[in-house]
């Protein structure tokens, strides 16, 4: 059987040519990036080469660039410090970010009191600009938005410009979780007005367990883990350098192949909107994520009508069918509680309703959309 893998939001596949990479890495350069000798000094220059490689990417510095260890400890890292050493007394965020972001909130609020203020969605899931403009405009204090990029379940964009300039206008640090959004769309950041952004390897056919964090050069923040002075004394620990390049090299294919990746996905997505609507009746796509204007390109997040009964035996029948897909987000399996995204933009009707984020990469192909599509139909025929 012929597996299939819609589960690119969760992870990505990672490239041949990026496995190739990191094994010469382990195996020709074992020096410790801090050590003096040649050795080290070979495992430095590939660690300095990779930050380069992403801040030429991003239009920045390459001091402007950590390594860490993905998206969680980026996204732990900006809200820890802009609380401890920024000072930010207000967090103005929304309740659909992922949970790398909305945990430490969750607990910076309890902790230190900081006071936190969730910005009004709209049913699509983008966010209200309008309302996020008021907040900004009402609160004095030393605030910090922080608002994703792309969201991982539901695939709305955000407007990363607009609301760039909504925090300058008002005095606000800018911190997006772009986890979602890196190699995937080009980010400027000598044209935006954004503070902090993060990024996760595995999500572009990169190894898992790497990442990175961009640190506006105007802002000083000091370490989370306490130890070394590695990354310029921000990120103790022995840099992995074999998943450091690559990153890099994962990095550098996804955006030299952009538009002709995003041209070969986006042409899955839309032809499997197409074919549900053709063979699925009453098939519901979630925020609107079939308008491919407003929507991710990588992603879909759809409610079949499904009785609730017999939705386990839907995740069951894909499975054995060898099709991967994501029930809400992917972080979430093995807890019952549901998506907390889909929780805040569903009618109670359709919450009931098996929902199925199904999310595409450059190795996917027209026929494994046709195989997926036929499937449900089946499935739901079958009753
Ligand atoms: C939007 C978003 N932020 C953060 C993370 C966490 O990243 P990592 O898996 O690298 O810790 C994820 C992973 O699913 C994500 O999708």
């Amino acid at each position: 059987m012929k597996k299939i893998y819609f589960d690119n939001a969760a992870t990505t596949k990672i490239d041949s040519s990026v496995l190739t990479t990191i094994n010469n890495v382990m195996k020709e350069n074992y020096g410790n990036p801090s050590s003096s000798h040649s050795f080290g000094r070979s495992s430095r220059t590939i660690i300095e080469k990779a930050r380069k490689s992403i801040a030429k990417e991003f239009c920045i510095s390459s001091s402007e660039i950590f390594f860490t260890s993905g998206g969680t400890e980026s996204d732990n890292m900006v809200l820890i410090s802009a609380v401890r050493d920024l000072k930010i007394k207000t967090i103005i965020t929304s309740k659909l970010e992922h949970h790398a972001v909305l945990n430490v909130i969750k607990h910076l609020e309890k902790t230190f009191y900081v006071s936190v203020i969730y910005v009004k969605i709209n049913s699509d899931g983008s966010v209200d600009y309008n309302d996020l403009e008021q907040i900004l405009e009402l609160n004095k204090s030393k605030k910090l938005v922080s608002l994703m990029h792309v969201n991982n379940e539901i695939g709305s964009i955000l407007d990363i410009k607009r609301v760039g300039d909504l925090c300058k206008n008002h005095g606000a640090i800018f911190h997006s979780d772009t986890v979602q959004s890196i190699g995937r769309y080009k980010i400027d950041l000598s044209k935006l007005d954004i503070d902090f952004i993060v990024g996760s390897a595995h999500k572009f056919h990169g190894p898992k367990g790497i990442g990175f964090l961009y640190v506006n050069k105007k802002l000083n923040i000091e370490p989370v883990l306490i130890g070394g002075s590695q990354e310029r004394g921000l990120r103790a620990g022995t840099e992995s350098v074999h998943n450091i390049s690559g990153m890099e090299a994962a990095f550098l294919l996804a955006y030299e192949n952009l538009n002709e990746d995003k041209k070969h996905i986006l042409g899955l997505k839309k032809y499997f909107i197409e074919k549900a609507i053709r063979d699925i009746p009453n098939i519901k796509f979630n925020a609107c994520c079939d308008n491919i204007n407003s929507n991710t390109y990588t992603l879909l997040n759809v409610c079949l009508p499904i009785e609730k009964e017999k939705s386990i035996l839907l995740e069951f029948n894909l499975d054995l069918k060898g099709i991967a897909c994501s029930k809400g987000s992917a972080c979430q399996s093995g807890s019952s509680k549901g998506s907390h995204v889909l929780n805040e933009i569903l009618k109670p009707d359709d919450l009931e309703k098996p929902s199925i984020r199904f999310s595409f990469s450059k190795y996917n192909t027209i026929e494994e959309v046709k195989i997926v599509i036929d499937t449900i139909k089946n499935f739901i025929e079958s009753s």
